[in-house]
């Protein structure tokens, strides 16, 4: 009995310290291969973000580099009828949103609609609000995309990293640590 129990003990630790290995290797290696790497926002910072886009019911949300969809998760919860989109295209946060999708779809009515592809070739013109959360370079080459396609009005908020050719209409500086990633939203208006 002994023995069953210390091999049982050894193989569980084992095949945990595999799955740990595995995803850790999954993430690095989507990681190198991204312009940008899957860091999600902080949950601290969701409300701001939610309080920021201010949505309605007829809204219709992408979030650009959508990583496990925690924004567009959250943000449904209080505004379900609202649409929501999340474009990925690094396979680990697609598996994380994938499987988070379908828990939350099991518990919750509102669907998220999820498009792995890379985000400068989907059509964004029905939006009617953008959150980022990227690098500036990106951001530059991501302008003249959404000043052809988005339509008068269309809200964007960026978490942390702002345009150098275009002037926000506000800049929201969050309460966090003087260390710490997220402390600033740009607001722009299209
Ligand atoms: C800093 S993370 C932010 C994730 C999420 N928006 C959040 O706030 O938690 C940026 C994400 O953008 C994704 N990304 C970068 N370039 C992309 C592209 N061209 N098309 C689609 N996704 C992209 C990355 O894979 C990464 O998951």
């Amino acid at each position: 009995m002994t023995i069953f129990l210390f091999n049982f003990f050894s193989w569980s630790i084992f095949i945990i310290f595999l799955a740990t290995l595995s995803l850790l290797f999954f993430w690095t290696w989507s990681t190198f291969k991204s312009k940008v790497p899957f860091i999600p926002v902080s949950s601290k910072t969701l409300k701001d973000i939610e309080k920021a886009l201010d949505l309605k019911d007829d809204s219709v949300v992408y979030d650009l580099g959508c990583g496990d969809g925690r924004v567009l998760f959250y943000l449904s919860k209080n505004k379900p009828k609202a649409k929501y989109i999340g474009i990925e295209n690094n396979p680990f946060p697609i598996f994380l949103v994938r499987i988070y999708s379908w828990w939350y779809k099991k518990k919750n009515n509102s669907d998220i609609k999820i498009i792995e592809k890379d985000f400068f070739d989907v059509d964004l013109s029905n939006a009617t609000h953008i959150f980022t959360y990227l690098y500036p370079n990106i951001m530059d080459d991501l302008l003249p995309k959404f000043d052809k396609e988005l339509k008068r009005g269309t809200r964007l908020i960026s978490m942390s990293f702002h345009f150098t050719a275009k002037r926000e209409i506000k800049e929201i500086e969050l309460k966090r640590g003087k260390y710490k990633l997220a402390r600033k939203i740009y607001v722009y208006e299209f």
